[in-house]
């Protein structure tokens, strides 16, 4: 999504969504007290300039300072084989450009220094390599340093209508493949879980998603037990369960969900009475789900269904967590974060019971808070048939 491509309207006003989420970044930087922000090509790059790009060995830094800073523009030091599609992507007032062979540092320090941020406190994206944040060290040696989280996490947090039509086109693409699972039924049984996952991607993409959000798991029977199993050569046999969590992208944001099902016949009754629980589990975590509610009592209120049953042991991870552009984020669904849900966040709701040795079984939906509820973005069946 390239926002500022679609940017209008007069000079000065902030127009397309990257521009206003800079503004709102300045004013949050003021509010927790930092000078400025550095982003490298992360998914706060990405919320912030709409340019998507993974990292690489390159200096690649986009700073913002602080609202009230005497040099406010926020600008981007790029390496130059990268300016023409920076220019193109993004609305970002000042772009600077180093070439192979010149110092990235000396022009980082140049940058900072021009923008008052060679003293201070800098926060910087979470996930910057270390490398970069030991050459922010060399160019700004008299900064403090914390992380961008700090200011950003709020923002990114609350979805706006934009991310919301994007996360909710990339459920549906996600639920129409889980459709199609069903429809494989016993053409599954054989395959081997790699197989079945290059299969997934390829209708993933047909339906007009981008790319896979996540390595897909097909944890087929005794595998299923490891909740973040991947896939293998395990072959899919009949009437075993089989844990399926995948998803793709649209418009740069990710769909996340899980069905666990049974291709070729029944499972077993132990199975049956797992999944039922797992499914009712997951029913009392979205039903749970509301402004206001804490996100651990969204936990507690899906781990009470499974304690009940005699599974507690059995549930090994928290219920939930935030998704946006990171497939993981905050808020996180697990005890002891009370933090209030809110209108706009959106989370999974993925209890689990993993049975080491024999089978697996997690049913996931993403949610989105609304003004007294919630709406799940997933819509497709939950059974495993
Ligand atoms: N799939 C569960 C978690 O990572 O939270
Ligand atoms: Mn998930």
């Amino acid at each position: 999504m390239t926002d500022d491509a679609h940017a209008g309207g007069s000079a000065g006003e902030p127009t397309g969504p990257h521009e206003r989420r800079r503004e709102r970044a300045a004013e949050r930087l003021e509010a927790v007290g930092a000078a400025g922000l550095v982003a490298f090509p992360s998914r706060n790059l990405q919320y912030l300039t709409g340019f998507a790009e993974e990292p690489g060995e390159r200096h690649f830094f986009l700073v913002i300072p602080a609202s009230s800073a005497t040099e406010p523009e926020p600008a981007l030091l790029a390496p130059a084989l990268y300016e023409t599609q920076v220019r193109e992507a993004t609305t970002v007032g000042e772009v600077r450009t180093w070439n192979d062979g010149d110092d990235p540092v000396a022009a980082t320090r140049e940058l900072l220094a021009d923008r008052g941020l060679d003293a201070g406190r800098l926060l910087v994206d979470d996930t910057m390599w270390a490398r970069f944040t030991q050459d922010l060290r060399a160019a700004a040696p008299d900064a403090t340093w914390g992380l961008a989280s700090e200011a950003l996490a709020d923002l990114r947090v609350r979805k706006d209508e934009a991310e919301l039509a994007a996360l909710r086109e990339a459920a549906a693409v996600a639920d129409g493949v889980v459709d199609d699972l069903r429809e494989l039924g016993a053409d599954a049984v054989g395959m081997t879980e790699a197989a079945l996952a290059d299969w997934i991607a390829e209708r993933l993409a047909e339906r007009g998603g981008r790319g896979v959000s996540f390595e897909t798991v097909v944890a087929a029977g005794e595998n299923g037990a490891k909740p973040h199993h991947g896939h293998g050569d395990r072959e899919i046999r009949a009437g075993e369960p089989v844990v399926l969590d995948f998803g793709t992208r649209v418009d740069g944001y990710p769909s996340d969900q899980t069905r666990t099902l049974a291709f070729g016949g029944e499972p077993s009754e132990a199975y049956a009475e797992v999944h039922q629980v797992v499914r009712e589990a997951q029913a009392a975590g979205v039903e749970a789900v509301e402004p206001g509610v804490p996100a651990a009592a969204v936990d507690r209120a899906a781990r009470e269904v499974i304690e009940a049953a005699g599974y507690g042991d059995a549930f090994v991870h928290r219920t939930g967590h935030g998704v946006g552009l990171d497939v993981h984020e905050e808020p996180y669904l697990v005890a002891g974060n009370d933090r209030p849900l809110e209108p706009g966040m959106v989370c999974s709701v993925e209890p689990g019971i993993y049975l080491d040795g024999r089978f697996g079984c997690r049913i996931e939906d993403l949610v989105v808070v609304t003004e007294d509820g919630c709406e799940r973005l997933n819509r497709t069946g939950r059974g495993w048939a």
